[in-house]
Parts: structure tokens; C-alpha cells; sequence
């Protein structure tokens, strides 16, 4: 069953990121039956939008909107991820700023970066690349950037604004979903959500914007009791457990959206989710790949909130 007899209706509900005349995405069909969500597509429409705004912020400012990345030592999955973002801030019209401090380095060392950086006029978003090294307190180096340059929405107050629906600057993947479904036509409201992990990247924060977005939402973690009944239950379905085909896409109830948040590499090289692919989309009425769902949606989402930092910044409109 897929989307023509799906519980997951297609409206006209629209944010304020997303121009109200802009016309949905029109979706492909997978060989399993469901639709297609291109994460690849709708990212490259969402990094047209922000290099528009990062144009019009240049020319009304003096200065493009800019964006520092930290990396710390040498992991290889961030030093790809890092060069994504450096890649992707620079064809939007955002001033990159690379940070690339030894895996040695001190906590004191990164929190001295991040101040001088909080005082950068030049600095609107401020990115530390998660995981730090071994010894380095990730919540301590992340509680020091300024909430206004906090692009990756991490920050506790960010967290907070969202919690009490005023979202400010929103969590990158989670926010990704959001417009994914929006730009699809995909209405949240009143919809059984299961969200399958609760990491403060992408797990809690996805609750609360599924919650901002008005659907019944459960969280699943490793003290669930019954994961498969709760995802039997799901109408929207989002995975961010991070293991190859760990949702059996037989869980998958009929006519649910599937957002597939896990980029894993099997042991003989290719990239899978955590939901089965092929099986889930015979059963679902909208699905992610993986590649091309989430990995993108969350650096358009980047580099939408580096451009939103420099403009809330500024004081002026977007
Ligand atoms: N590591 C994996 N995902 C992320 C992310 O979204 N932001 C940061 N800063 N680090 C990450």
C-alpha cells in the first residue's frame, strides 16, 4: 500500500522559510512503490533560496554572512562531512573560516577558539565538529558558543526556545525533516510520529519539532520495551539509530513516511540507513534514500541558519 491510500495527507501547510508560492516537489516512484523524498534536490532548492539571502545580506551589510567550522584531529567520516559544509558555504556566498586544531589540543585551547570567535564581527555561525577527541568535555565546549552563532541549534537555549515552541536557530537534521515534508506537501498535523533514537542531535530535537509541527510523537530508545510495536504504530517514521537495516522494513505500517536518518557503511562499502530499504519502500507511501535523503537536507539547513544568524544578527529582515 502506498500513497494513494496513505494516512499521510497531503496539504497546504507551509513555514515561513519556505516562499508560500513556491510550488511542491514533484516525487519520483521508487521500484518498491513508495515516494521518492529527494533529500539531494530539495537541498540544492533550499541552497538556492540562502544564496539569494547571503547575496541580498552582502549587499545591504558590506560583508557576506560567515561561517567558522572547528574540526579537531583527524576523524575520517568529519573530515568528509567538514569539507561538505567548507564546499557548501562558499557556493552559497557564506565566508568559510576553517578552524583545523591537532587532536591533541586542550579543551582550554578549543574554548579559547570558540570566545575569540564568539567576538568575530566577521563570525555568524559557529560549527564544532562532533565528536571531539577523548578528555575533551563536548558539552562544556558546545555551552560556550554564543546561542546567536549557534548554527547547529545545540546550545541549550536554542534547545529551550524550541521546547517552548519560539524556535530560534534549529538543529540541522531535524529542522531537514521538517522541510522535507514541506516541501513535499507532506501535513504533519495529527499524525502518529515514532522517532527511533534519542541523541541530542537528532532525537530529541526531531520531538520537538515533530511536537512544533503538531503530531502525536513517541520516542524510542534503548529502554523501549516494544520497538516494533511502536514502530507498527507509526505514520511518520524517523530513524537516527545509526546501524545498517536495523528497522526491518516489514515494521514499516502501510502508508507511513519514512525518514531515514542513519548513514552507514556495510562491510562490503556501500552507504545503507537504518531502515531496510527496498522492504520498507514496498510498504510506505514516502521514503528517504540513503544517500541523498537526510545527508544533504542537513547542510542546506546549515547554511540556511548561517545566513538566518547573520540576518537576526544584523537586526534587520531576511
Ligand atoms: N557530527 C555529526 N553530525 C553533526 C552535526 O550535525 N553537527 C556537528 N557539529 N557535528 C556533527
Amino acid at each position: 500500500m502506498n500513497a494513494q491510500s496513505s494516512n499521510v495527507k497531503v496539504s497546504n501547510a507551509q513555514s515561513s522559510n519556505v516562499p508560500s508560492d513556491a510550488p511542491y516537489m514533484k516525487a519520483q516512484r521508487t521500484e518498491g512503490g513508495a515516494l521518492l523524498l529527494d533529500g539531494k534536490a530539495v537541498a540544492a532548492r533550499v541552497r538556492a533560496q540562502v544564496a539569494q539571502r547571503a547575496a541580498s545580506f552582502a549587499e545591504r551589510h558590506g560583508r557576506r554572512p560567515g561561517l567558522a567550522v572547528i574540526q579537531v584531529g583527524e576523524d575520517p567520516a568529519s573530515s568528509v562531512y567538514v569539507r561538505n559544509k567548507r564546499k557548501a558555504s562558499f557556493e552559497a556566498g557564506i565566508e568559510s573560516f576553517a578552524h583545523d586544531l591537532p587532536a591533541a589540543s586542550s579543551e582550554g585551547q578549543i574554548l579559547a577558539l570558540v570566545h575569540a570567535l564568539n567576538h568575530d564581527e566577521r563570525v555568524d555561525g559557529i560549527l564544532v565538529q562532533l565528536p571531539l577527541p577523548k578528555g575533551v568535555n563536548a558539552d562544556r565546549v558546545m555551552d560556550a558558543v554564543d546561542p546567536a552563532k549557534d548554527v547547529d541549534g545545540f546550545h541549550p537555549a536554542n534547545t529551550g526556545l524550541l521546547a517552548q515552541k519560539r524556535p530560534r536557530l534549529r538543529p540541522c537534521t531535524p529542522f531537514g525533516v521538517i522541510r522535507l515534508a514541506q516541501e513535499y506537501g507532506i501535513g504533519l498535523t495529527g499524525l502518529r510520529a515514532t522517532v527511533v533514537g534519542a541523541s541530542n542531535i537528532v532525537g530529541r530535537p526531531m520531538a520537538l519539532e515533530l511536537l512544533l509541527a503538531r503530531a502525536t510523537v513517541t520516542v524510542c530508545h534503548t529502554g523501549t520495551r516494544d520497538l516494533r510495536a511502536e514502530v507498527e504504530r507509526a505514520e511518520v517514521l524517523v530513524a537516527a539509530v545509526g546501524k545498517a537495516g536495523f528497522i526491518p522494513g516489514e515494521w514499516v505500517r502501510p502508508g507511513t513516511a519514512v525518514f531515514d536518518v542513519g548513514i552507514n557503511r556495510t562491510s562490503d562499502g556501500r552507504l545503507v540507513g537504518d531502515v531496510e530499504f527496498a522492504a520498507a519502500a514496498a510498504r510506505a507511501a514516502w521514503i528517504t534514500p540513503v544517500p541523498g535523503g537526510l545527508g544533504p537536507m542537513t547542510i542546506a539547513m546549515l547554511l540556511s541558519n548561517t545566513v538566518d544568524a547573520a540576518y537576526l544578527r544584523a537586526g534587520t529582515a531576511a
